[in-house]
Formats: structure tokens, C-alpha cells, sequence
């Protein structure tokens, strides 16, 4: 029987809040409940080095993560649910992809590229205090995605371009050492956004995440969820006024938690000049209303840690012999790792040497500017802007050549009836052949 992987991560760096749970571990609970779904939820414990110093902290919230999975209804002998770090076949995986992972694209990321701007904000050198870590983020988690062929991944719109960038390295390694017969070693991932509530308010308005001190911890006491509440920035309408309930995180919280009736009933509270506390009052107990049960059973698996931490171990053997060992045997296969009495065999040829490689022509118009594209036979894949100069269109083309293609750059655009992965495919296939040749 064929099943949808669905195969998800949460970093280890803090404690989870009402933004992980309406917008990962509540979707993701469900979508397990679906015939046909074979899921993966993890601790991205090793992400969370990338930006935590402190083993303490790193552990608390391993701990707290995995019990907050286990109490909002994980169940373990349904779906994968392990730690990452207990599978070591990530990290080396994770090599395996380095060694074909283009630089350029990896120079273009966002939280990287995020990094760069503050130091070039702030006078400093563009790499001041970043560690490689951030840089090879996106690598550790295609690995995470790749080595299990997962299908789907659920996320945050800010891990979007993650997700194209372990198709990217994906379809690179299918490439260089795809075999001839055509089977592929990964599955190109899709990720899913959950639109409507990918964006939960924190407390001052902005996104609710880690990164902003603003969120509302799941588990938090009631009495300290209710003053939480209370703080949530509203604006200065007196009761009686009519309230919008566009922009208001408030409502955008309240409509998370509550049903498409309860919802209406809000909007029209609004509408009717509902003051400011009582609606704070309303939305309180709706959100208590759900976790409440689900505080219990937390506080009941947090006392007992070694339970959890056999349950994630067991989780990591059972999925590690199903999967992952044979698996990256096979990966360390297809790049040469290889068992040296076992018979040499000849240089595979990769499809990319049957399928006729896509050229970059440059030429000159009568506008007096230089352009480029990319055509594969008869087919356009890509047609530059015109540039002053051929040293920039030169430049442009070298960039591309080294496989750095996004859709949203502005001076290439995509061809007739061409998809961006027929532009990655085809730049793929360029840079084998380059490393063919090599
Ligand atoms: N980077 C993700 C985040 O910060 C967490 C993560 C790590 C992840 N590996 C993953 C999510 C693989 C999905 C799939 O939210």
C-alpha cells in the first residue's frame, strides 16, 4: 500500500507555546488520523544548537517538547516520534548532501542572509558572529526530510524556502547519481502551509515566536495563562464602541481555538462594542477550555522523564531498522562508499548524459544591451533582462551555472509552459556534467 509521508520538526530551544500548538502540533495530530498517512515528528535537537549555548536549556526543552507532543494525544505506535540526534544517520547524511549542496544557494538563504544585513547594519564584518551552523541549517534539514522520503512537510511560511532548497539538493543527487534505469534515490518534498494558521498573534501583535519574547507558553498555569491574556495589546476603544476585528490579536487568537460559531458570535461581539476585558475574560476560557486537559496529562508525563526518554529511544531503534540504516547503506552505495572487494563498477552513467544538456547563449541586442537564456533543444527555460555590460550578464550566467536559481529573481524569467523545477533539473544536469567532467 502506497501512504503520504508527512514528516515534521520542532527546534529544541524553548519552551512550547499556543503557536506551536495551533500551528504545528494540533494540524499535525490530526492529518496522523487520516487513512493513507504514515507520520514523522521529531525534536530537531541538533537545530537547536545552532542557536542555544546552553545544555540545560537544550535538554528542559527536549523534554518539554516531547511531553507536549505526548499529552496533546501523540501516540508513539501510530506515528514515528523520535529525537534527532538519536539517529545518526542524519548527520551523515547530512555530509553526503553538503558535498553536492551549491554554496550560492546556501549564501541566498533567508535567516543566513537575515544575519549578513544586521552586520552590514551595524558596520561589521558580513560575518561577524555567525557560525556555520546557521549557514548549513538548511542542509541538516533537507537530511531530516530526505533521508525518509517524506512527501509532505507542514510549516511555518518562513521555512518555505527550506523546503525548496531540499528539493533543490534532491534532485542533485537524483542526477549525479540517479541510475540509469531511472530509479531515484529522494522524493522531492512539498511543503504544506497551514494559511489560516500559520500566523498566530504573540501578545504584542507580531508573529508569536521565541524570537520576539511575545508568546503564550501552552502550558503555562492557569492563573499565569489568564495574566498573559490579560497583556495581550489591544487598542484604546472605550466598552461600547464597536471594535475591528481585522488586525486584532485577539480575535485572531479566539478564532483559533474556537469553532466556526463561536467565531461568528465574537465578530459580532465586536461589532457590538464588547470591552476590551470581557472579551480577554471570553477568550481566556476558551483557550483554557481546550488545554486544560491536556495541562493535566502534561504535568503527569513531565514527572516521569525516563519514561519519555525511553519512548523516544524506542521510537529512534524501531525507525532507524525499518528505515534509515539500509537506507543510507544504500546512499554511501550510490556515491562510492563502497565495500572494496565487492567488483568496481563502471562509472555510472547518469541520465544526465542521455538527456541533452540546456545551453546558456549570450548575444547582443539591437537595444544595445546584453542578454542571455537558457534553452534545452527548441525550449526556452529562461530569458534574461537586458544588462549594460556582457561582463554582467557573463557574471549572471556564472551565478546561475552554479545551480543558484530562484523563481523570484527579477532579472530571469521563467519560459513558456516551464516549470521552476524543469529550470533546477536542467541546471542540475549542467553541474553534473561540469562534475562529470572534472
Ligand atoms: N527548522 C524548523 C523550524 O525551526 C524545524 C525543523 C528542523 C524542521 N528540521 C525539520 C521542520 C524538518 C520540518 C522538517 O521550525
Amino acid at each position: 500500500m502506497t501512504s503520504t509521508r508527512v514528516l515534521t520538526g520542532i527546534t529544541t530551544s524553548g519552551t512550547p507555546h499556543l503557536g506551536n500548538y495551533v500551528g504545528a502540533i494540533r494540524p499535525a495530530l490530526a492529518a496522523s488520523r487520516n487513512p493513507g498517512v504514515e507520520s514523522f515528528y521529531f525534536l530537531a535537537d541538533y537545530h537547536a544548537l545552532v542557536k542555544v549555548t546552553e545544555p540545560a536549556r537544550v535538554q528542559r526543552s527536549t523534554l518539554e517538547i516531547a511531553a507536549a507532543w505526548l499529552a496533546c494525544g501523540l501516540d508513539p505506535q501510530q506515528v514515528w516520534f523520535y529525537r534527532q540526534s538519536d539517529i545518526p544517520e542524519i548527520p551523515e547524511l547530512t555530509w553526503l548532501l553538503t558535498c553536492i549542496a551549491g554554496k550560492g544557494l546556501l549564501n541566498r538563504a533567508h535567516a543566513y542572509k537575515a544575519a549578513v544585513d544586521r552586520n552590514r547594519g551595524e558596520g561589521e564584518d558580513d560575518d561577524a558572529g555567525i557560525n556555520a551552523g546557521l549557514f548549513m541549517y538548511p542542509v541538516l534539514m533537507a537530511a531530516d526530510i530526505l533521508l525518509f522520503n517524506a512527501n509532505k512537510v507542514p510549516v511555518g511560511r518562513d521555512q518555505v524556502q527550506h523546503i525548496e532548497m531540499a528539493r533543490d539538493f534532491a534532485q542533485r543527487f537524483n542526477h549525479l547519481y540517479g541510475e540509469p534505469a531511472g530509479k531515484e534515490h529522494f522524493v522531492l518534498p512539498e511543503a504544506v502551509i497551514e494559511e489560516q494558521v500559520a500566523t498566530l498573534p504573540g501578545l504584542d501583535g507580531r508573529k508569536m515566536s521565541k524570537s520576539y519574547d511575545n508568546t503564550i507558553p501552552l502550558f503555562a498555569p492557569r492563573e499565569q495563562l489568564k495574566k498573559l491574556i490579560f497583556s495581550i495589546v489591544t487598542d484604546s476603544r472605550t466598552p461600547g464602541e464597536p471594535k475591528d476585528t481585522e488586525g486584532s490579536a485577539l480575535f485572531q487568537l479566539y478564532q483559533a481555538f474556537a469553532s466556526a460559531q463561536e467565531t461568528s458570535a465574537m465578530r459580532q461581539a465586536f461589532a457590538e462594542g464588547i470591552g476590551w476585558g470581557d472579551a480577554k475574560q471570553k477568550l481566556f476560557e476558551r483557550i483554557d477550555a481546550e488545554v486544560a486537559p491536556l495541562r493535566e496529562r502534561y504535568e503527569a508525563l513531565i514527572a516521569h522523564p525516563e519514561t519519555i526518554e525511553q519512548q523516544l529511544r524506542d521510537g529512534a531503534k524501531r525507525l532507524r531498522e525499518r528505515y534509515a540504516t539500509a537506507r543510507l547503506q544504500a546512499l554511501r552505495e550510490a556515491v562510492g562508499l563502497r565495500d572494496l572487494g565487492a567488483r568496481v563498477q563502471a562509472a555510472t552513467a547518469t541520465k544526465a548524459s542521455s538527456a541533452p544538456l540546456a545551453v546558456f547563449k549570450q548575444y547582443r541586442e539591437a537595444d544595445g544591451k546584453f542578454y542571455f537564456k537558457l534553452v534545452e533543444g527548441e525550449r526556452v527555460l529562461l530569458q534574461s533582462i537586458g544588462f549594460d555590460s556582457p561582463k554582467d550578464a557573463g557574471a549572471r550566467v556564472g551565478v546561475l551555472k552554479r545551480g543558484a536559481f530562484d523563481e523570484a529573481d527579477a532579472d530571469v524569467m521563467i519560459g513558456d509552459g516551464v516549470t521552476p523545477e524543469d529550470v533546477h533539473a536542467a541546471l542540475a544536469a549542467l553541474l553534473a556534467a561540469e562534475a562529470a567532467k572534472a
